[in-house]
């Protein structure tokens, strides 16, 4: 595609680690465009121009994109795309990459999605949908342990229980239904057999019946290392995954990503974004566990700086329908992203924590920004539980997490935390 097509001032809607790699990549095109953000963070405010306008104002999104002629918009999390933002974008004539309020319902509803993916045989869990507690606890006591019990909705990652013990299940079930723990969002549940394997994040680029798979990664859920303590966000990722042969990735582009955007177009939904398809690799093949309909974080911080292909002309190809014409080139690197969180994190933690980052970093490194501001002397702080997304690449992954762990020992904050073993997995295999 020739630069001078593409769009020349663009906005990034979102605040975390996941946003700052999008600014970043948006940035590198040749096109040069102009790059905003809203509202961004401390790190992202020294590459674009920051707006204060929430990620979930849909209208104050809209008014923003028109006064600052905005050609084109990225839109990060789930939220927006929920209420959405897509939809009166495309209303208001401006070009969006992210899907519209029904698309982005296979994130938004776990019950949804399983529908689909029972509906059209794509290879996933057994499920029982429930919105009453006693035909649910009837099927758990029908059910073997592990079992997982999820709430419908939205939940920001901690929506999901994988119970051990029949009494934790009974208890997640309860607090879903009858103590909205979950608000509306846990007003339905699906209990769903677990599933015994490998995880890894497989982001596609989607429009319509058209797509482009990116480089695999692995995130890294639990707060702890060796995948100990409770569900975060995610606390670290890295690409390629090498547990994703090529056979096995042609498995699950056959089985699961041909069919599920085939599947999402036959039910009328115009899906234009990124559909990230969570899949366990069971020893009976790829499952999927979950789609989301945005990019991963911090998979994306770890997807993104191995793309050849420029990241601004992949975007705007899938929200023009030109995306068939898109041949993705992939670096020969591997990339990680450490997060760096505050310590106490995903319970409570501090936030207003002094940060300190290096003066100079070595070269493939770069320190994204997830949770952080400037206080009232201009001072960088902690500003959320997820603070810092440390990248690097190298031409093996071990070279990456060495730059990687050296650059976190290197940032100083009083409540700094990190997991030690991100991408220990494939580097014991190799
Ligand atoms: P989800 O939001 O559906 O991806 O669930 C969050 C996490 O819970 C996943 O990344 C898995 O680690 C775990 N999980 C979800 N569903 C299952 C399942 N059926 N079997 C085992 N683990 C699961
Ligand atoms: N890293 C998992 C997610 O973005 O949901």
């Amino acid at each position: 595609m020739k630069p001078e097509a593409l769009p020349r001032t663009v906005l990034v809607v979102g605040a975390g680690g996941r946003e700052h790699a999008l600014v970043r990549a948006l940035q590198a095109s040749p096109a040069a465009p102009r790059v905003l953000c809203a509202p961004g963070n401390a790190g992202i405010a020294g590459d674009a121009t920051c707006f204060p306008v929430k990620a979930d104002d849909v209208p104050g999104l809209v008014a923003l994109a028109r006064e600052q002629a905005v050609d084109f918009v990225v839109v990060g999390p789930e939220v927006p795309l929920s209420l959405g933002l897509a939809d009166r974008l495309s209303e208001a004539g401006i070009a969006v990459y992210g899907p519209g309020a029904r698309g982005a319902r296979l994130e938004a509803s776990k019950i949804f999605t399983k529908e689909i993916l029972i509906k059209y045989g794509i290879p996933t869990a057994a499920a029982g949908i429930f919105s009453d507690v006693e035909p649910a606890l009837a099927y758990l006591r029908a059910r073997p342990v592990p079992i997982v019990v999820k709430a419908d909705g939205l939940a920001a990652g901690k929506g999901v229980v994988v119970a051990t013990t029949p009494a934790e299940a009974e208890a997640a079930v309860r607090e879903m239904l009858l103590e909205g723990k979950f608000g509306a969002g846990g007003s339905q549940l699906l209990i769903e057999d677990c599933l015994q394997g490998e995880e890894t994040s497989i982001l596609v680029v989607v429009s319509g019946r058209d797509y482009v798979i990116l480089p695999t990664s692995q995130d890294h859920k639990r707060i702890g290392d060796g995948d100990s303590g409770p569900n975060t966000g995610g606390m670290g990722a890295y690409s390629p995954a090498e547990v994703v042969t090529p056979e096995l990735l042609e498995a699950i582009e056959r089985t699961i990503v041909r069919p599920s955007v085939e599947a999402i177009a036959s039910e009328g939904i115009e899906f234009c974004g990124t559909l990230f398809i969570g899949i366990m690799l069971t020893r009976d093949g790829p499952k999927v566990l979950e789609f989301n309909t945005r990019f991963g974080d911090p998979e994306t911080q770890a997807v993104l700086p191995r793309l050849a292909t420029d990241t601004l002309a992949l975007l705007w190809a899938a929200s023009r329908g030109t995306l068939r014409h898109v041949r993705l080139q992939v670096k020969p690197v591997h990339a990680i992203c450490v997060v760096v969180s505050a310590r106490g994190y995903p319970e409570s933690y501090p936030t207003g924590d002094p940060i300190g980052l290096p003066e100079t970093l070595p070269a493939g490194v770069s320190v994204l920004h997830a949770g952080t501001r400037r206080d009232g002397t201009g001072r960088l702080v902690t500003a959320g539980g997820r603070v810092l997304g440390v990248t690097a690449t190298g031409t093996t992954l071990r070279e990456a997490a060495n730059r990687a762990y050296s650059a976190c020992e290197a940032i100083t904050c009083p409540s700094k935390y990190y997991r030690r073993d991100i991408g220990a997995r494939q580097l014991r295999r190799q």
